[in-house]
């Protein structure tokens, strides 16, 4: 059986974020509002139980990992659950977590070519731990429109799919402007054992054929929760960027994420990365009661899943 662990449910910059305050953010803080605080983007997977994929390494990781014991199983005078990391992208609130394991083992890192070059050039994080511990990089071999399986062997039990994604690369890097396969990418997980299929996208710009397919596929889909709006940073003038512009597919509206799931069969439906500006943090807000109608879920850090 595939277990999931969510560790961080927000986007970048968490809930409440430190400067912020929105309606979520300062409710939050003065206890106004229900809802609960969220770290950033990061999830765990695992068939056994004791060897996990980390998929994305949040800033958060070190709160992250203490909150959550399966991660730490004290086998050794110095040990980790954690086997291997996978990152979907190379944006800051994915990445920067790797910096907070480098006093660990080699860190078996899979990701596509276009985020290793991110990692050694806009945003070097591989050269400054090859002073550390070092990463022993994994090419995901992805090409546009083509999805590609692989193993991870600390994680037997599953199989692994990558879905290059049509979004950005992040701000800082060199193909900002001229998007190349991998930049973002989708991830298919399924349980040999059951046969029981996870898709896992916490950035998803928009839906190309080969990223329904996959969606199609799923008994289990969690997905970019991260705006309810397309221009709600706009309307807050927290941003000039409409949703689209940062890569993610909102919620509400004809073509939004409420309307792509409810085509779809999976069994469970839960968003995820959910931008603390996003209505749907307030468990009393008319938003969040609309998604519990569609049969969708609202992830928290600490969720845990199984298929
Ligand atoms: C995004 O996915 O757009 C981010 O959360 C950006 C960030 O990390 O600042
Ligand atoms: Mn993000
Ligand atoms: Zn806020």
């Amino acid at each position: 059986m595939m277990k999931i662990i969510v560790l961080g449910s927000a986007a970048g910059g968490g809930y409440p974020q430190w400067n912020c305050n929105c309606h979520n953010c300062d409710g939050l803080r003065r206890g106004a509002i229900r809802s609960r605080p969220r770290t950033q983007s990061s999830i765990a997977i695992s068939a056994n139980g004791q060897d996990w994929l980390l998929v994305n390494a949040s800033p958060d990781i070190l709160t992250q990992i203490r909150a959550t014991p399966a991660l730490q199983p004290a086998r050794t005078a110095r040990d980790s659950g954690i086997a291997a990391v996978l990152l979907m992208d190379a944006q800051v609130d994915h990445v920067t977590g790797l910096m907070m394991l480098r006093e660990g083992k080699r860190i078996h890192l899979y990701c596509s070519a276009a985020v290793w070059e991110d990692l050694n050039a806009g945003l070097p994080l591989a050269r400054v731990l090859s002073h550390y511990c070092g990463v022993e990089w994994h090419e995901l071999p992805v090409a546009q429109g083509d999805r590609c399986s692989f193993s991870v062997p600390q994680l037997e039990g599953l199989r692994f799919t990558a879905v290059p994604l049509d979004s950005k690369a992040p701000p800082y890097s060199p193909h900002r402007d001229a998007p190349v396969a991998g930049d973002n990418i989708g991830l298919l997980v399924q349980d040999l054992a059951t046969g029981s299929k996870l898709f896992y996208a916490p950035g998803l710009g928009s839906i190309s054929p080969t990223t329904a397919a996959a969606m199609r596929e799923a008994d289990c889909l969690m997905v970019d929760g991260t705006f309810w709006t397309e221009d709600e940073m706009i309307t807050l003038r927290f941003s000039s960027k409409p949703a689209a512009a940062m890569g993610h597919l909102p919620q509400s509206g004809p073509g939004g994420m409420i309307e792509v799931l409810d085509g779809l069969p999976a069994s469970r439906k839960v968003l995820i990365h959910i931008n603390n500006t996003n209505p749907i943090l307030d468990e009393e807000a008319p938003q969040h009661v609309l998604l519990r109608r569609h049969g969708i879920e609202v992830a928290f850090d600490g969720m845990e899943l199984e298929l």
